[in-house]
């Protein structure tokens, strides 16, 4: 969602309450939860049900969208609160990693750690629904909220974001993800997209979510071929209802619905935060909504069927057993209980845990790990230090200046605390390492003063973006443009001019040029994205080889702006001209070398691939795997390590599909000397192609390639199979 700026920070403690974990994360069938939702929606009237779906009003509830509560029989005003990174407008919560740095861990088994924790601390504060994950595709590598989702792959994106969903929905707590294109698409333009590209690009994610049992998702503000998102018919009902088979409820993204009856009967099931203009008072639903159904306009069927949606996901959750009282105020932050969701620290060992996990070393000469009898540190740069204006004093993060650790807008939440790039090198290094710094991006004169006897200097810089409402430095929540902000291009330069172990550390969120990159005294590139609070520990952690680095890009990085697909497009109608050949599969397509291509990313050690073995199961049954691949990876280095061996799948030429195709990945810890077995299966869906015509998916048939290796274009084994 969206919101104008908001006042204060509030700083005020109250009672602290202690809270008991979720009873269970045996979740209902959706079965199941529909035989109570109907019973209960049985007993609702039609101003009951007409309340249940209605939003409260902007800035006039708890959360930042609450829905009316029904008295006999009894439910409850639901919390809905932001956001895809953590619980917003909130004290005492853990701000993580955003989206596009969780997806750099590729690591499955820590995205849904996060989902988890995430889905505690919103369980914790009562709100029952969390406005996240965001899985639109990173198109344009400007996009303002490219960060908040995960990357430019529908693969990948099915994969963060169901393992996302998964772990909110274990804490009980109802994820909610945007359909379609809301985090990326202009605020006011239209998607046109054809409808191949529709399903196998952007759809792809929410069907995996679908299958993990997602309970909702947000219709956007953005048209989509000329329809508003909140009443086309195609995406809520044809595509998402029926042919996914989604069975939760489908609501507005905030002050997205453009009218009361079309939006009601193309599907959507929930409007937020109710009003027709955000906190004018007045509804498309609401009282209107009764009276288009005792008009005949709408049928009550439709109207129950809405509410039945709703109640059915809240039992699904088990949200009618002991769900903790809503504490948050997002409008009214002094006044809001305190209650701790993070008591033992194990939410933030998490976030420092992932942060490493995420740090993608782009490239290495050997100067890391830093050598322990390093005597002399040089940290260069605004990006290493404190955000000047104090914590959490921005609107919603639009500070663009300190160290960047999250985008801004409303996928934000509040930082408890913020460890910098410079005091989590200091605390790692000790008291033996003498560490010179300057926060000025400026005076090229003091960086390169500072830099020149250092045994290694480590220079920072960053680039912002965000939403839409809120603009920084000229930019409109998207970036102007990919090169780094606040002199960042010189700084680096003047510093590997000054020091011959340069390393280059980029808080980024999304793809930066690097026209320094071939500069002979630059020894090492390092990428944490936007690690959260966490952010100097985890990077410490890298450098100094505590942990081995395993991160890997979700998003190319090109050698020109140019070499993109898709650009920010000012006009109205956004042609999706580029089609299926998003991100690394226009690359491979145009035979375009990226300067780093997607799933890159080094270690410290090093991996060989070997004995590829594919086998096809031709009579594999419906919706089965229809081929596996058998990959051996060693570790010939002389550091224990994680891998991310990655599966490309190259149709058959028929199929019409672009070169490769992102189907797997495992991230395997393997000690040094070892090896590991790594198998991919492959199933129905990951070998199909959607045929618009008669709307299904259908397996291609003909001669497959796999192609398995450490990146999209470093493949270090290749077979075939036939179907
Ligand atoms: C909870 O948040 C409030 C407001 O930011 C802060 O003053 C307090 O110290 C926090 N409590 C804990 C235990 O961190
Ligand atoms: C009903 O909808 C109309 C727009 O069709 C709007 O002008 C009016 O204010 C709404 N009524 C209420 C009570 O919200
Ligand atoms: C917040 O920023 C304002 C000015 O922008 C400054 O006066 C104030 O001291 C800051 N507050 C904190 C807590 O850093
Ligand atoms: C790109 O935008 C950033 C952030 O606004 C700005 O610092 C930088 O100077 C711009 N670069 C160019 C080449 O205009």
């Amino acid at each position: 969602m969206r919101v104008p700026s908001l006042a204060a920070i509030s700083m005020s403690i109250l009672a602290s309450m202690a809270l008991a974990a979720p009873t269970s994360n045996n979740l209902l069938t959706w079965d199941e939860a529909y035989a109570k939702a109907e019973a209960l929606v049985a007993k609702m009237t039609l101003e009951d049900k007409v309340a249940t779906v209605t939003g409260e009003g902007w800035e006039k509830t708890k959360c930042v969208g609450n829905t009316g509560a029904v008295e006999d029989p009894a439910f409850p005003s639901l919390c809905l609160e932001d956001g895809p990174l953590g619980v917003r407008f909130a004290d005492n919560v853990t701000a993580g990693l955003s989206g596009i740095t969780a997806a750099a861990t590729f690591d499955r088994e820590l995205l849904y750690k996060r989902g988890s924790y995430m889905g505690r601390e919103f369980y914790l504060k009562g709100a029952h629904m969390a406005l996240g994950p965001c899985v639109d595709i990173m198109r344009s590598p400007a996009g303002g909220r490219g960060w908040e989702g995960f990357g430019e792959d529908p693969y990948l994106q099915g994969v963060a974001g169901s393992e996302t969903v998964k772990g909110i929905q274990d804490q009980n707590v109802l994820p909610l993800s945007t359909l379609l294109m809301s985090c990326f698409a202009p605020f006011k333009s239209s998607s046109n997209v054809d409808d191949r590209t529709l399903h196998e690009i952007y759809v792809w994610p929410y069907a995996r979510m679908v299958e993990a049992g997602i309970g909702g998702v947000m219709c956007s503000y953005n048209q989509i071929d000329g329809t508003w998102a909140c009443e086309d018919e195609y995406t809520m009902n044809t595509v998402l209802k029926q042919q996914l088979g989604f069975r939760g409820l489908v609501m507005t993204d905030w002050g997205a619905q453009m009218s009361g009856i079309p939006s009601a009967l193309a599907g959507l099931d929930m409007t937020m935060p109710g009003d027709i203009v955000m906190g004018d008072g007045y509804s498309w639903w609401g009282p209107n909504l009764t009276k288009y159904v005792n008009d005949g306009d709408v049928p009550e069927d439709r109207v129950t069927d809405m509410a039945t949606r709703i109640t059915a996901a809240w039992y699904k959750m088990g949200q009618d057993k002991g769900f903790p009282e809503t504490s948050i105020r997002a409008f009214d932050r002094d006044s809001a209980p305190e209650v701790i969701v993070d008591g033992n620290k194990e939410h933030a060992k998490i976030v420092r845990e992932m942060g490493a996990a995420a740090a993608v070393l782009l490239t290495n000469d050997g100067i890391l790990p830093l050598s322990d009898d390093l005597k002399k540190i040089a940290i260069v740069g605004s990006d290493a230090g404190p955000i000047p204006m104090g914590l959490n004093n921005c609107s919603d993060q639009a500070c663009g200046a300190g160290t960047l650790a999250m985008g801004w807008g409303s996928g934000t939440a509040d930082f408890p605390y913020l460890i910098t790039p410079y005091d989590g090198i200091k605390s790692r290094a000790g008291d033996d390492v003498d560490i010179v710094h300057t926060y000025d991006d400026w005076d090229l004169d003091k960086a390169t003063d500072i830099s020149k006897d250092a045994d290694v200097a480590i220079v920072f810089s960053n680039a912002a973006s965000g939403e839409e409402y809120l603009e920084v430095d000229g930019n409109v929540g998207d970036r102007k443009n990919l090169t780094l902000w606040h002199n960042g291009d010189n700084l680096i330069q003047a510093v590997a001019d000054a020091n011959e172990n340069t390393v280059v550390v980029i808080h980024a969120v999304g793809p930066v040029l690097m026209p320094w990159i071939d500069h002979p005294n630059i020894k090492a590139v390092v990428w944490p994205g936007l690690p959260g609070q966490e952010s100097g520990n985890s990077l410490a952690d890298v450098l100094f080889g505590d942990v081995n680095p395993s991160g890997r890009l979700p998003h190319t990085i090109a050698k020109n702006e140019e070499d993109y697909p898709a650009h920010i497009d000012p006009n109205f109608n956004v042609e999706y001209t580029e089609k299926l050949e998003v991100g690394y599969k226009h690359f491979d397509a145009h035979d375009i070398e990226p300067l780093f291509a997607f799933g890159h990313g080094l270690s410290y050690s090093k991996f060989e691939y070997s004995q590829l073995k594919i086998n096809a199961h031709k009579k594999a049954k419906k919706g089965g795997v229809l081929a596996t691949a058998t990959v051996t990876v060693s570790n010939e280095g002389d550091r224990d390590g994680a891998e991310v061996p990655q599966a490309y799948i190259g149709f058959p030429e028929s199929a019409g599909e672009p070169p490769k195709l992102l189907r797997g990945f495992e991230k395997v810890f393997i000690k040094k000397g070892k090896k590991a077995k790594v198998t991919f299966e492959f199933t129905e869906m990951d070998l199909s192609t959607f045929d618009p015509e008669s709307q299904e998916w259908n397996v291609a048939s003909g001669d497959f390639t796999v192609y398995v290796g450490a990146s999209s274009r470093d493949i270090r084994q290749t077979g075939t199979f036939t179907l």
